[in-house]
């Protein structure tokens, strides 16, 4: 395993802004054709924008399905996907052929892998503030596991189970671990609003509730310390707290929760599942946890971020001078918010010369009414980049689509699966109809 100093300056030379989109942030099946231009598996992306509009966002299949093999070589089928990170039918059904289980955190994302005909055993029921109506969804649907996050959790579900037919849950319990990621994306420190402080000793309290509860069966541990991490000893020290607890608890299944972090602009570090599980495993052993107990992972972002690209279309070019240029696309905020919310970076590339030297500083901005609406702070593009042409940013696969709105009334974008075997719309574009279909004369 590399010291993840060392993983914080790969690669080793310093990075010249105006070079070539680093390949290595495309998803795998995505390059350069003969003609310069982006191709993702046979397919022509600008044909794709041409057949389904823009903004569009192209996911790689086969990408997400070898990540996900991958994941099953290091954790067996101990892995559920954090829907969150991004969830559609198709989504739910490539998950489930793919042997995993699947994370769900409202009734909404309940519903949607519910009606992808996800077996619901094999599913996992999240979130700080369940109603009685989603527990009940959860209940009805028969869940494999309700992760329970406060007292009036227990209350409401000890009513709404019954002896005869136990609900089998999980206990999430925060270590107090402050990972190294942005403020707002971290959730194992001792002051969060999700599950039971360790520390303060409510997490003892609840697991003693629970252990004699017979309407609610405990059958595991549950944390996660946050998202986008890259610091492996940040799950190690999670192990590490956790471990005495859970030891003690008897319990056999204890969920570490997802996280690990990917690169989104050059320079960051790739972290290979194979290290994060060998870094959390081996920090179960040193820790005492029993051999015979099933390590259960919650990845999101890691499975699907790097597959995806988001494709635009160049709408103005405003240069100011001595200041900067603006470059306007027709999606933005809408279609990713993460830049607004927490500062991400990303990078940019032309889509009909993507190994072209980006020479130009660029601040690539969406269509939206508020000088936040920033995709790419400091982006850098061909000079030759005019209105009409398509760009594209990578690894928009996580927190994009899922976290989409339509802010000024601008539709979400369509989202395309491109596999070995040809492309489908998973998701079409979100129309002016659909929007006036929630409105009430
Ligand atoms: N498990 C639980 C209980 C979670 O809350 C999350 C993410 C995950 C698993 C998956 O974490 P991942 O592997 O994707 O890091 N919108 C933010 C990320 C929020 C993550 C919320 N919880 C972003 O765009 O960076």
């Amino acid at each position: 395993m590399r010291e993840t100093e060392d993983l914080f300056q790969y690669p080793a030379e310093p990075i010249d802004p105006s070079s070539s989109i680093p390949l290595y942030l495309l998803p795998e099946g995505c390059g350069p054709g003969r003609d310069g231009s982006l191709w993702m598996r046979g397919q022509k992306v600008s044909d794709l924008v041409k057949e389904f509009g823009s903004p569009l966002f192209i996911y790689d299949e086969e990408q997400i399905r070898s990540r996900a093999r991958e994941l099953k070589e290091h954790f067996g089928s101990d892995v559920a996907y954090a829907s969150k990170a991004f969830l559609c039918k198709a989504m739910a059904r490539l998950v489930s052929e793919e042997g995993l289980h699947i994370d769900v955190a409202s009734g909404g994302e309940l519903s949607v892998v519910l009606s992808s005909g996800f077996p619901p055993e094999r599913i996992v029921m999240h979130g700080n503030n369940k109603s009685v109506m989603e527990l009940e969804a959860a209940i009805s649907a028969g869940v494999g596991r309700i992760v329970v996050d406060s007292f009036n959790e227990i209350d409401r579900l000890e009513k709404l189970a019954s002896k005869d037919s136990p609900v089998k849950v999980w206990i999430r319990v925060t270590p107090g671990v402050e990972a190294h990621t942005h403020e707002f994306v971290m959730t194992g420190q001792d002051d969060s609003k999700f599950g039971f402080s360790l520390v303060s000793g409510e997490a003892k309290l609840a697991l003693d509730r629970l252990l004699v509860s017979e309407n609610l069966k405990l059958v595991g541990m549950h944390a996660h310390i946050g998202s986008q991490i890259f610091a492996l000893e940040s799950f190690m020290k999670e192990v590490e707290i956790l471990a005495p607890f859970f030891a003690s608890s008897g319990l056999e299944e204890l969920n570490l929760g997802g996280g690990l972090g990917v690169p989104y602009v050059a320079g960051e570090p790739i972290i290979e599942f194979a290290d994060w599980a060998a870094s959390l495993k081996e920090s179960a052993r040193l820790a005492g946890i029993p051999a015979t107990a099933r390590i259960i992972v919650e990845p999101g972002r890691s499975l699907v971020g790097p597959a995806a690209i988001t494709v635009y279309e160049v709408g103005t070019i405003k240069e100011i001078p001595g200041i900067r240029t603006y470059l306007s696309v027709d999606g933005g905020m809408s279609d990713n918010p993460r830049p607004v919310l927490y500062d991400s970076g990303y990078e940019v590339f032309a889509v009909n010369n993507v190994l072209a030297r980006r020479d130009r500083p660029v601040t690539v901005v969406g269509k939206h009414c508020e000088s936040g609406d920033i995709l790419v702070r400091d982006g850098q593009l061909p000079s030759s980049t005019i209105v009409g042409d398509l760009i594209a940013t990578p690894v928009t696969g996580a927190y994009g689509y899922s976290m989409a709105s339509n802010y000024n009334k601008v539709g979400r974008p369509a989202v395309v699966f491109v596999s070995n075997r040809g492309y489908r719309l998973v998701l079409r574009r979100e129309t002016v109809t659909d929007m006036l279909a929630l409105d009430i004369d």
